[in-house]
């Protein structure tokens, strides 16, 4: 249908006869001349039409967003636009021929768009039609050949594992799909493949990976779908740095394929108990400091009985030092970071200013020897705000954590055009659940202790550390793995202490555990969230910017409703009754 797109003509094609389709962009009626700026995905061709032609009158009766078909002269344009490509030239129309027509849209087919995030998904078609949104697609597609590419030059294998299947055990609730032949059973959607590339590796296949689409029926965020995509690895033989060195392979390609950025490897290591102690986040954005500090030892000194009972019952006191937070932060504005710092299940923010005097929450317990402590321990300087949580280890380091993220955003300490990678190693392998009162795996049931180790899982739990790691970039946990047990008998240990009977073991994963009894190598892999990845590779803040079809915030699809009731008789067929 057409001889070019309309990102395409430049200068050298001047004189030669065209025939260009696509989107009215925009059309402007000179009184004689109608100029249209004609887009497709490849970019935006103006097209000219003469009073004189027989088609000027289709030209007029041009409305935004109809789909046509012009035919006409390449010529150079006297007044050049040099902020498109094709700006040095137009196309004078010969012929012009209407699509399709198009109503009104709901919202205006450009980047700078106003339009709400509602409407944008319930006319996604349209909302794809802006060159951004298109942009993040190709990006997207390019993700995956670089990362198609970069595997298969080291003898990986792309391996499709089922979407139909058992439960598998990544911690969130199971998508269940009613099997029509198998009465009252049902099949779950993957949480992940972890379990078949793991049998992949018994089975021999040594290097695995896969672009999956997973399915976890979590709450949703701006960085978590109901479906999302992993690439998924794994690989046998191999310790915790080959497969950190696969990875850092892997993502220095599509940096420099990509955004052409070459980055540093290897990427820094930060082990677990300093991310958590000195960032207050098991996914430290390191492109700021503002670190966490420990100051019991000096709050213990004063007379302050909220800090005093803390300490008394192993708790600590850390604070935060917001460089020239005084005057930035009111009152009001504490208040506000206090209500944060609380749902982070901290009890209270205390704070002080250091200006010219020591003002603040608790400034009438500190003295003045007390004061030049502290200034001196902390470094402060005139202008700095301390925030501080007195509280148990682990909520004031996610409660600073939090403001600490916050803060930075706030004060714009953060440097949007870096990309800081980092590897958090040396996890716990387990961790206390509240809620159920047990002991819950940390990563999944199938990683292995460190070396050492195994002989604590049973007494210690809570001493035990993980052969696991996390690729953390920017702030963003991209994704995650490890070693795996290939043992029976530390398998076995596991299952225990998170509590799984015999007879829950042989229920849910009996067939995994009969595998290993066949010569298991030993293996280990991780998974990268792919749709986090092209969102920091665009700049973008939500993963609803880089898939086509995304769920909204209510975990519906905007556009199609789904999901919605089915028919009485597609019930009937399943046996499922729906209770109202
Ligand atoms: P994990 O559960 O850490 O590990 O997932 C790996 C990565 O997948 C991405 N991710 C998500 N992205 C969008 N929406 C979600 N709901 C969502 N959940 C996870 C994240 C995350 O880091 N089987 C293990 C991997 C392994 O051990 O090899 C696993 O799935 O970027």
């Amino acid at each position: 249908m057409r001889t070019n797109t309309n990102g395409e003509l430049r200068i050298s094609n001047v004189n030669e006869e065209v025939i260009l389709t696509g989107w009215v962009a925009k059309k402007r009626d000179l009184g004689g001349l109608v100029f249209i700026d004609l887009r497709d995905r490849y970019g935006i061709t103006q097209l000219v039409v003469n009073p004189d032609n027989q088609y000027y009158d289709v030209a007029v009766s041009l409305k935004n967003e109809y789909c046509i078909k012009a035919k006409g002269k390449v010529v150079e344009r006297s007044s050049k636009n040099k902020n498109i490509p094709t700006g040095d030239i137009e196309v004078e129309v010969s012929e012009l021929v209407v699509l399709s027509e198009a109503e009104l849209p709901p919202l205006l087919i450009q980047d700078k768009t106003d339009a709400l995030e509602e409407t944008r998904m319930r006319y996604r078609y349209l909302d794809l039609r802006r060159p951004q949104m298109q942009n993040n697609l190709v990006i997207r597609h390019k993700t995956c050949i670089a990362i198609r590419n970069y595997f298969d030059q080291l003898n990986f294998v792309e391996v499709e594992t089922p979407m139909l299947g058992k439960s598998t055990p990544e911690g969130a609730r199971d998508f269940l799909v009613p099997s029509r032949v198998h009465e009252g059973s049902f099949y779950a959607l993957p949480q992940s493949p972890q379990l078949y590339k793991q049998l992949l590796m018994v089975a021999g296949m040594d290097r695995y990976f896969q672009i999956a689409k997973c399915f976890r029926d979590e709450d949703l965020r701006a960085d978590r779908q109901l479906e999302f995509t992993q690439v998924d690895v794994e690989m046998s033989f191999v310790d915790e740095i080959d497969v950190q060195n696969v990875t850092e392979g892997l993502l220095k390609k599509v940096m420099k394929d990509i955004l052409d950025i070459d980055v540093e490897t290897p990427f820094v290591r930060m082990t677990w108990d300093d991310a958590m102690n000195n960032y207050g986040s098991d996914k430290p954005d390191t492109r700021f400091e503002m670190t966490l500090k420990n100051i019991t030892e000096w709050a213990k000194q004063l007379e302050f009985q909220v800090f005093k009972d803390v300490i008394a019952n192993g708790g600590v006191v850390k604070c935060i030092v917001v460089n020239n937070g005084a005057s930035k932060y009111s009152r009001k504005e504490i208040d506000r970071l206090t209500l944060l710092a609380k749902k982070y299940h901290a009890k209270g923010l205390a704070w002080l200013k250091y200006e010219d005097t020591l003002t603040g929450s608790i400034a009438k317990f500190v003295n003045e020897e007390q004061q030049a402590q502290l200034v001196n321990e902390l470094g402060l300087v005139k202008g700095d705000l301390v925030l501080i949580v007195s509280d148990r280890l682990n909520d004031a380091n996610n409660a600073l954590g939090a403001l600490r993220n916050t803060i930075a955003h706030e004060m714009d300490l953060v440097d949007p055009d870096k990309f800081n990678f980092l590897w958090v190693v040396d996890w716990p392998l387990f961790e206390w659940s509240e809620e159920e009162q047990r002991y819950t795996a940390a990563h999944h049931p199938f990683t292995s202790p460190k070396d050492g180790h195994e002989d604590l899982m049973m007494d210690h739990p809570e001493l035990t550390y993980a052969k696991a790691y996390d690729i953390v970039l920017n702030g963003y946990e991209l994704g995650g793995g490890s070693i795996r047990i290939h043992n029976q008998e530390i398998q076995a240990k596991m299952f225990k202490v998170l509590g799984l009977s015999d007879e829950e073991v042989q229920n849910k994963f009996s067939y995994f555990v009969d595998a290993l009894k066949y010569g298991t190598p030993p293996h280990g892999g991780l998974a990268i969230g792919l749709d986090r990845l092209v969102m920091l590779l665009t700049k973008n803040n939500n993963l609803r910017e880089v898939i086509a079809f995304p769920k909204a915030a209510s975990a519906k699809c905007l556009m199609s409703n789904a999901p919605t009731p089915v028919a009485e008789a597609q019930l009937n067929e399943l046996k499922i009754k729906t209770i109202e």
